[in-house]
């Protein structure tokens, strides 16, 4: 320890006594503890602009009261056994007890953090990529890139849209890979901040939104911590109800409709260019703004995936959110938006509320990989491997209903999960599994209106863990299904 914040009081003690009192009672308050190193004498002699001898003396003092002890060469630290009695400790907690802050929460977030599901030994959970897959020394390379030869400017305040050479290479992406190449990017610390900041910038209190009846609970929390007040569209096999949502939005003036068009959360089904063209035509009649949330655009198998809403937004008011939580992973903390020009400044001025920049050199790493290609080779690398433990999942599903299991399922044409139709218990059978250290969620977990919950739907994700895992994972499970 180099530093250590010590008060010296104005008594007329000596010097040296004075600062070992000011070390006890840092020991006292708990501003360092047992077995912590102490800063060594030279250092604290430089901070309090004393005379080593002083706090040497100081130290001694301590040494022979038993608060400090010394080791040779290792300099000194707070004693293991401290001397401080323990009426002084109980006095303290009576004291911190009696002085409880009453803290008045003005806002507050009622849904509960997910679980850890990583913890688990064979972990189902949908949206998880399989982070072992992820080439951390490449990585690594672009990474020391960034920070051999950053770009000084851009690593002051500033210009809060993202980094240049990112939203350069992301562009070109979004360009080549997903036909969107009439809207602005900005970038962001994930998807989730995105809502955030949409919901605070488009939405008032006691506004409407319409969300699927089937969805993401955390962009449902964002927006009704900014007031809104949701409304469930019905599903069917080939994404939202339309004639619903028609019905829904001539009874209520609907401000905003958030949509999982490619990989419907949690069903996986994708929303069918018929019903695409119809929910252009309601929102630009009614003035609704669409948030299109491609959460893992990329992971699609046997064919390419349908373009994004965005891509062939007739009147700009599609609002693309992208995410790199799943083509790299969920930490890394890195997403897009891509918007009509004419919403982007708000939104990027809005953000100056809550942070000045992405964090840059990572953005300046990303660019880099982009740029040299590597982004690309992990994708198509990842989509095989999941595809293929989509297969694995798939077939040992259907050996279970050969050998008589009472489930259903589609096979996704993308996604990382399946949605699977287990005949009941669901919830039950997903707390069971918990005990198996398998996790997993029923579709209890997915509904706006938990009335709907017909009891009988599980998610099984497979792109987060090898064929083997799923194998062993499934089939403890299916001793549950039974
Ligand atoms: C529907 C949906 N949207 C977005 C995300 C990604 O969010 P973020 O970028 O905040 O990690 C996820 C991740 O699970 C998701 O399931």
């Amino acid at each position: 320890m180099k530093m250590l914040n010590l008060t010296l009081d104005n008594s007329n003690q000596k010097l040296y006594l004075k600062i070992a009192h000011a070390i006890r009672s840092a020991i006292n308050n708990g501003n360092v503890v047992s077995t912590e190193k102490l800063p060594s004498t030279r250092s604290l002699a430089e901070q309090l602009s004393v005379n080593r001898h002083t706090v040497m003396a100081a130290y001694n003092e301590l040494v022979a009261q038993g608060w400090v002890e010394t080791q040779q060469r290792q300099g000194y630290r707070v004693a293991e056994n401290l001397p401080i009695f323990s009426s002084t400790a109980a006095n303290k907690q009576k004291e911190t007890m009696t002085h409880q802050h009453q803290w008045r929460l003005v806002k507050a977030n009622n849904s509960v953090t997910p679980a850890a599901a990583s913890r688990y030994q064979f972990n189902f959970a949908g949206g998880n990529p399989d982070i072992d897959l992820f080439p951390f020394n490449e990585f690594k390379s672009f990474m020391n890139d960034a920070l051999n030869r950053p770009d000084i400017h851009e690593l002051n305040y500033g210009d809060n849209m993202g980094f240049g050479p990112f939203i350069k290479q992301v562009s070109t992406y979004l360009r080549r890979v997903r036909s969107i190449n009439n809207k602005q990017i900005i970038v962001v610390n994930g998807t989730q901040e995105a809502l955030y900041i949409l919901s605070q910038v488009l939405i008032k209190h006691g506004d409407k939104v319409a969300v699927e009846s089937l969805g993401y609970q955390p962009a449902w929390s964002a927006f009704e911590n900014a007031g809104a007040q949701l409304i469930a569209v019905k599903q069917t096999d080939h994404g939202i109800d339309v004639d619903h949502l028609e019905q829904l939005i001539q009874a209520h003036t609907i401000r905003l409709l958030y949509l999982t068009p490619l990989h419907q959360y949690p069903t996986t089904t994708t929303l069918a260019m018929s019903k695409r063209q119809r929910i252009y035509q309601l929102a630009q009649q009614y003035n609704i703004a669409i948030i299109e949330d491609d959460y893992d655009h990329e992971f699609h198998y046997n064919s390419q995936p349908l373009a994004p809403m965005a891509a062939n937004d007739p009147s700009g008011l599609v609002i693309y959110l992208s995410s790199f939580s799943k083509i790299m992973f969920p930490g890394i903390r890195l997403g897009i938006i891509a918007v009509d020009q004419s919403l982007c400044q708000h939104i990027v001025n809005y953000r100056a509320i809550i942070n000045h920049k992405v964090n840059v050199p990572l953005q300046d790493a990303l660019a880099r990989w982009m740029q040299d290609g590597g982004f690309e080779r992990h994708l198509r690398k990842a989509t095989r491997r999941y595809q293929k433990r989509r297969q694995c999942m798939v077939e040992l599903l259907n050996e279970f209903i050969d050998e008589g299991l009472n489930i259903s399922f589609s096979i996704p044409a993308g996604g990382m999960a399946l949605w699977v139709n287990i005949g009941g218990n669901a919830q039950h059978v997903a707390q069971l599994a918990k005990q198996q250290s398998i996790f997993l969620l029923a579709e209890n977990a997915f509904h706006l209106d938990k009335n709907n919950d017909q009891d009988k739907y599980i998610r099984l994700g497979f792109a987060g863990q090898d064929e083997q895992k799923i194998r062993q994972g499934l089939l403890l499970l299916k001793s549950l299904l039974k």
